[in-house]
């Protein structure tokens, strides 16, 4: 097997012109119990070089990344804690490690036809987004007949947001929407990969007969974004892989980025669900749907609203949530909420039968905490679906890796879902 340092080398290309690579090498990642506190804990570790892994402060631990020189003073301080790490920037690099993708698409590779599907192997690694969408393109091509790969927008470096719509016999844009979602956080890497594990397993279904998958297809018209946020995605590749939010700057400030899941166009002006400072990680913007991202996926989510929106998700990590609207209120709920919420828990307790993974279910704002502006809440309250989920997956905590997912857990995530999304079509 051959395997390419992809985002090394990414980052040697574009050097001239390229920030400096955040490096977390030596980094050790604590969680420190809060209790009720949590102020008089930061207070301590003003005086220290740390990285904040907690972006809402709605819980009873903080979770840090100490700078290698300060690791001997924040012991010393004798806070409650854990280790989750023992060095950040050791972990990076061993998931950084990308297997090559040969596209089927490659001639001049033996064995390979077009009309093949990509192989499973796909979902050994992470990948570049360039290898994502050469994925996708093989999808495609696998499925001409009922599939085609759009452009829904530019993000705001001028990425594409693309994705893929298939359709099974009923035609071209006859059916309800299936529409999904990943990636909208920048370091959530695990969201894409969960994504074009279904995408495959509906074509293969479809393509090989399977009576169950086949019928499924046959009653929707399916639209996945794997990337809304690229341009995030990259920067994680090149430059810092915590990074959260869109790249988009703002003249009042030097800091960068919104994040697009407080932008969409609901409820969004109300105080608490999201911050109004663009240093902040859930900075909201500075109007309802002002970043091009968050543009362009409302007018996408207008254009695929002909027969209706069946089932939205919006895939993240971490925490193994499975989270029903709304987000911007913890007593407002949409009127089919019990239906939606008892198809939740059919979901999750097939994913525990299945792997023994647990997810939690509920409303969003009450189940985790307040968000204004969610893609959920919109599609939801706005795009009139009739199901709109989050879902959180794994790992359960920061103890598990938080953000960083190892490459060998991307197929175990993937199959549990799987089992999960079949539950969900029979159910709804
Ligand atoms: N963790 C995600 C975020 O911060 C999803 C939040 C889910 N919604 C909620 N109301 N808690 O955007
Ligand atoms: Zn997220």
């Amino acid at each position: 097997m051959q395997l390419t340092l992809a985002v090394l080398f990414s980052a040697a290309l574009t050097s001239v012109t390229a920030e400096q690579r955040v490096s977390y090498d030596g980094y050790k990642a604590y969680s420190i119990v809060t209790g009720d506190d949590g102020q008089a804990i930061r207070d301590k570790l003003s005086d220290l070089d740390f990285v904040a892994l907690t972006v809402h402060e709605a819980s009873d631990h903080f979770d840090v990344a100490i700078a290698p020189d300060d690791v001997s003073e924040f012991e010393a301080l004798g806070l409650e804690s854990s280790v989750i790490s023992d060095d950040l920037g050791a972990e990076f690099a061993e998931e950084s490690i990308f297997e090559d993708y040969y596209s089927t698409s490659d001639s001049s590779l033996d064995k390979r036809q077009a009309s093949a599907l990509p192989a499973l192997s796909w979902f050994n690694s992470y990948h570049t987004y360039a290898d994502h969408r050469l994925f996708f393109n093989d999808l495609n091509a696998a499925f001409s007949q009922n599939s085609e790969i759009f452009v829904a927008g530019k993000s705001y470096q001028g990425r594409d947001i693309y994705g893929i719509h298939f359709w099974g016999a009923g035609g071209k844009g006859k059916k309800p929407a299936v529409y999904f979602h990943a990636t909208v956080h920048a370091r959530e890497w695990i969201a894409a990969p969960v994504e074009e594990y279904h995408a495959w397993q509906l074509i293969n279904g479809y393509l090989t007969n399977d009576t169950q998958i086949t019928a499924i297809v046959d009653s929707y018209d399916f639209y996945f974004i794997p990337f809304s946020n690229p341009d995030g995605f990259v920067y994680t590749q090149t430059t810092n892989r915590l990074w959260r939010k869109n790249r988009q700057p703002r003249s009042s400030s030097s800091c960068i980025g919104t994040d697009n899941n407080r932008n969409w166009p609901f409820q969004w002006s109300l105080s608490g669900g999201a911050s109004t400072n663009p240093c902040d990680e859930d900075y909201k913007g500075l109007a309802a749907s002002d970043t091009p991202e968050i543009t362009t996926l409302v007018n996408y989510t207008k254009s695929i609203n002909t027969n209706g929106i069946k089932l939205f998700i919006d895939f993240h990590s971490y925490g193994q949530y499975i989270l029903q609207p709304y987000g911007y209120n913890c007593g407002i709920y949409p009127a089919n909420i019990n239906k939606q919420l008892s198809v939740a828990n059919q979901v999750a307790t097939r994913i525990f039968a299945y792997s023994g993974a647990r997810y939690t279910t509920g409303a969003s704002c009450s189940t985790l905490y307040a968000t204004t502006g969610s893609a959920p809440d919109y599609q939801s309250g706005v795009a009139g679906a009739e199901y709109a989920w989050t879902i959180e997956l794994r790992p359960s905590s920061s103890s598990g890796g938080g953000f960083v997912l190892p490459a060998n857990l991307i197929l175990t995530t993937a199959r549990e879902q799987w089992e999960g999304l079949k539950t969900l079509f029979a159910a709804i």
